[in-house]
């Protein structure tokens, strides 16, 4: 059925013809172009979707067009604002830090927008209600950005200030400096304009012949498969090919990156689409290419998968039992370990027998969900030079290509990806699924193909942080000072083996991160499960750890007799200690950021003692935090750099950019480089993410980016600087490069290998350390817990940190805030256990605005690192190192709750409160 209407669009009336029940989003978007609209989990929980109808703030996606009265206005993020022309509201969105990823970003803005008609002058609390009432999601910012910025817009809209006021941040500073400055990202615009073509966005841009591709999914957890059945799906109408592991070129196998040479796994446990086993939920047995989505998925319901179940491992614990039958035979489900031994560590039972404090616990950190509020979109084609191209979400570009080019039968120069503008990632797509899928179908069919997983495939075939179970004892000498440690981590990396053996090191290290331990015996185990494959996730192994030990460490102080902080400020790491690997770091910031965190512990114990009640417990809760910059050993990166006719510059490289704002970094890094040439932002353009025409950068993780990638555009600035200087100390011009011969063009790169050394593998200690630098942290919660329910409040959570000279005021603030929000949910909400139950954002715990306090605060200490670009570090992971640790911590010591297995959800603490 069509029903036609007029609808009054942006200040247009147009013509809309569409089925009743087709949604406003999907008019907007597929129909009108609109694409500013975004949609994320497609069923009303995340606000992205939001418009203005008929002046009410209303979530697209829900809302159904046959429900929408004929001569309604609808007002879209297009008609509040363009590039040339932005609100108010838009222009505090750049300049406040609003924008990350921005897939929230039109969503937020319409939402704001509709607030401020009603409310010239609201309250920050007044705004907060109002986008929680909204439903207005955002996983990167933490929210304060966001607030701030509305409070900006706001004065300027009632003419209390000017837009000039609220752009300060976007001047280049006095000296003519961005480095260091709050100066925006250059993308902030086209994210605040809804503009930026995300992947769903470019794939309503595809060419008509383009094929849309359904997964055939497994729906249960392990299985051997006895056959598949194609032939009822391939009678279906619009059906163009359906594939399974025998149209698969190559190996079909993605090759899952062993690092270390004692892994019992060979790295090629994971098949692209299934073949003898199912080995999760989710898994892809077949992919359907059809001409609309809705044959392609009618097509897949019809392949028939015959099925012979095997026992499903859950856990970790099931899965590492002796008894458990191998999920992939041939190799122990216990796939990888690694024991670190420092210090005394053969005589550690003595240590602890005779040590005055001794303390013991267990602890659990859970199956964390990713939670990007866009969920996992590509397509691939081939290009005119024959070469398979794949857009998508990968974080790791050349990586990928390593990781899929034998498994789908391409030569390295037949393998062309390039990354999409993303709605925000947090490390699953250092796992490539999604890309192998487009790929496999585009070399089928020799068509374009496009695939978007709905939320729901989103969240359930999506990586998840690897939950692990750590028993740990500590003991301390009669002064307090940490004496030993003893711990043994074990880790559900679910059923493919990728970046697992790295993970399982970071893990065992992080365990004592941030102190001095003298003498440690650990251990640390892998195991594949048949639940959520892990992937790469913020702070990647330290919050497995950093949790387990900040946790023993308040419980240690108690025994001891100690005030927390004392005891901890005498524990962590001081000039000339050695870290759990044995070696010593290069900075040792940690003394002073606890000595700045103290005034505020003391305030906030104060606060909470004065305005706890019987039915409102209040507490405070601190803990460390450390982590490397950079892979281990062997990490380097490429950035080449082109002179311009124009006298501008280009910059390539591949800087992956799921949100943090890659582009940002590239150019505050390439502006102060090249300050003799005495360029403005706007002559330095950027080509990023495109493995043919940009080098070789690493992925974007395990905060390496600014670190490594921004020595490589050093190294190239320093290149074309010297190849542009002249005798009388100028600078040759483009034309007069050309006409002397000189190359316009440059490579820089960066290699960490004359700074680090690798492990003894039977210790796991360092005799130089493994990475050029650390980023460390003191974190403070201060929580409300409610009595009678069990319910937790975090009333305020602050970092002081120390990530060396900071590069982007504005990229390293919004990293703090968004990487402490994910704490908040790490701690209280968030987890990925029920298959059956956890498959959307609020069963997954989400964090809304009401969940983070607005008092979220983020201090530093700059100690410049030698080895840094203008003494820069890396800043990603710190924030969700162990601000779920400081918020257990103040848990108990509100209430005497001690919780050990995360997350902290109500009920959990109720029992605690009980016991
Ligand atoms: Fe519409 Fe999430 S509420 S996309
Ligand atoms: Fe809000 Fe990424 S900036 S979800």
């Amino acid at each position: 059925m069509t029903k036609r209407m007029i609808l009054n669009i942006n200040g247009i009336s147009r013509n809309v013809f569409a089925n009743p029940d087709d949604s406003l989003a999907s008019v907007l978007r597929e129909q009108l172009g609109l694409t500013g609209t975004k949609v994320g989990c497609g069923g009303g929980q995340c606000g992205a979707c939001s418009v203005l109808l008929n002046g009410k703030v209303v979530r697209s996606c829900i809302t159904k067009v046959g429900k929408i009265p004929e001569n309604s206005s609808v007002i879209t993020i297009e008609g509040i604002g363009t590039p040339d022309d932005l609100h108010p509201l838009q222009v505090a969105w750049v300049n406040y830090g609003g924008t990350q990823c921005g897939f929230c970003s039109p969503g937020f803005i319409v939402s704001a927008k509709g607030l401020l008609e009603s409310n010239p002058a609201p309250s920050r609390k007044q705004v907060r209600d109002w986008f929680q009432q909204h439903h207005n999601v955002c996983r990167c910012t933490g929210y304060k950005p966001l607030v701030d910025a509305v409070m900006a817009a706001a004065e300027v809209m009632r003419g209390d200030a000017t837009i000039e006021d609220i752009s300060a941040n976007s001047k280049v500073g006095a000296d003519g400096r961005i480095w260091n400055t709050h100066y925006p990202r250059p993308s902030g615009v086209a994210r605040a304009t809804g503009t930026v073509d995300y992947g769903a966005d470019l794939g309503i841009k595809l060419p008509a012949d383009t094929l849309q591709l359904a997964l055939v999914q497994a729906t249960v957890s392990h299985a051997k498969i006895l056959s598949i059945d194609t032939s009822a799906a391939e009678a279906m109408p619009g059906v163009v090919k359906v594939m399974t592991h025998k149209d698969v070129q190559g190996s079909n196998r993605s090759f899952g990156l062993v690092i270390f040479p004692w892994n019992k796994g060979d790295g090629y446990d994971r098949p692209m689409l299934c073949d003898d086993k199912v080995f999760q939920f989710g898994d892809a047995i077949a992919i359907v290419a059809a001409e609309t989505k809705a044959q392609a998925e009618a097509a897949a319901a019809k392949v028939k998968v015959a099925l012979e179940p095997l026992p499903a491992y859950m856990s970790g614990p099931e899965a590492a039992k002796d008894d458990a039958i191998e999920i992939h035979p041939g190799t122990p489900n216990v796939f990888f370990e690694v024991n670190l031994k420092k210090g005394q560590h053969d005589k550690i039972d003595d240590l602890m027998a005779s040590a005055p404090y001794v303390v013991e616990n267990d602890y659990y950190v859970q199956r964390q969900p990713h939670l990007s509020i866009e969920p996992d979109v590509g397509f691939a084609y081939i290009d005119e030079d024959g070469v398979v191209t794949i857009h998508s979400k990968s974080i790791a570009l050349y990586i990928h290509h390593f990781m899929l080019g034998a498994g789908l039968g391409l030569p390295r120069e037949k393998l062309r990806l390039i990354m999409n503008p993303q709605g925000g990632n947090f490390g699953y797509k250092l796992s490539p699924t999604l890309e192998a899928y487009c790929a496999i179908a585009t070399m089928a069919t020799g068509r374009p193909c496009f695939l978007e997983y709905s939320y729901f495939q989103h969240i359930t075939y999506t990586g998840k942080r690897s939950p692990a179970y750590t028993t740990a004892k500590a003991a301390a000498d009669k002064d307090g000072k940490l004496v030993a440690l003893e711990f043994d981590s074990l880790v559900d990396h679910g059923p493919y083996s990728e970046f697992a053996d790295d993970l399982t090191t970071k893990v065992t290290r992080y365990n004592g991160g941030g102190y001095f331990v003298p003498t440690i015996r650990g251990r640390g185990r892998v195991t594949f499960t048949n639940h959520a494959f892990g992937s790469a996730f913020r702070a990647f192994g330290a919050p497995q750890s950093e949790f387990a030990f900040n946790v023993l460490m308040d419980e240690l102080a108690e025994k001891c007799g100690m005030d927390t902080w004392e005891f901890m400020n005498k524990n962590i790491l001081h000039p000339g200690d050695t870290v759990g690997t044995g070696e010593q770091p290069d900075v040792y910031p940690l003394p002073e950021l606890m000595a700045m965190l103290k005034p505020e512990y003391d305030a906030a114990r104060e606060r909470c003692e004065k305005l706890s009640t019987a039915a409102k417990k209040r507490g405070v809760g601190i803990s460390i935090g450390m982590y490397n910059v950079g892979a281990d050993v062997a990490d380097e990166a490429g950035s080449d750099i082109e002179l311009n006719p124009d006298g501008s510059v280009t910059i390539f490289n591949t800087w992956e950019d799921p949100g943090q704002g890659a582009d940002l970094g590239t150019l505050v890094t390439a502006h102060e480089a090249l300050r003799p040439l005495g360029m403005t932002p706007e002559q330095i353009h950027l080509y990023m993410n495109d493995t043919a025409l940009c080098p070789n950068s690493g992925p974007a993780g395990a905060s390496r980016c600014q670190f490594f990638v921004g020595n490589a555009i050093v190294d190239s600035c320093n290149q074309l600087l010297k190849a542009m200087a002249k005798a009388d100390g100028g600078y040759r011009t483009h034309e007069e490069m050309v006409a002397e011969g000189i190359p316009t063009k440059y490579k820089g790169h960066y290699s960490e290998a004359p700074l680090c050394s690798g492990p003894d593998p039977e210790t796991f200690q360092f005799a130089v350390r493994p990475v050029p630098t650390y980023q460390y942290a003191a974190f403070l919660a201060e929580v409300e817990v409610d009595t009678a329910t069990g319910k937790t409040e975090v009333l305020k959570l602050m970092i002081n940190a120390d990530v060396g000279v900071i590069a982007s005021r504005q990229a390293v603030d919004g990293q703090m805030f968004g990487g402490m929000s994910q704490g908040i949910g790490l701690a209280l909400s968030e987890d990925f256990e029920d298959i059956k139950k956890h498959t959307n954002m609020i069963a997954c715990g989400m964090p809304y605005v009401k969940d983070i306090p607005d008092d979220l605060v983020a201090n530093y200490i700059e100690t410049p690192r030698k080895d840094g670009p203008f003494g820069a570090a890396g800043c990603g992971e710190i924030p969700l190192t162990s601000p779920h640790a400081a918020i257990i911590n103040a848990i108990y010591h509100a209430c005497g709750a001690r919780i050990t297995h995360l997350p902290a959800r109500p009920e959990k603490v109720l029992a605690a409160l009980k016991k």
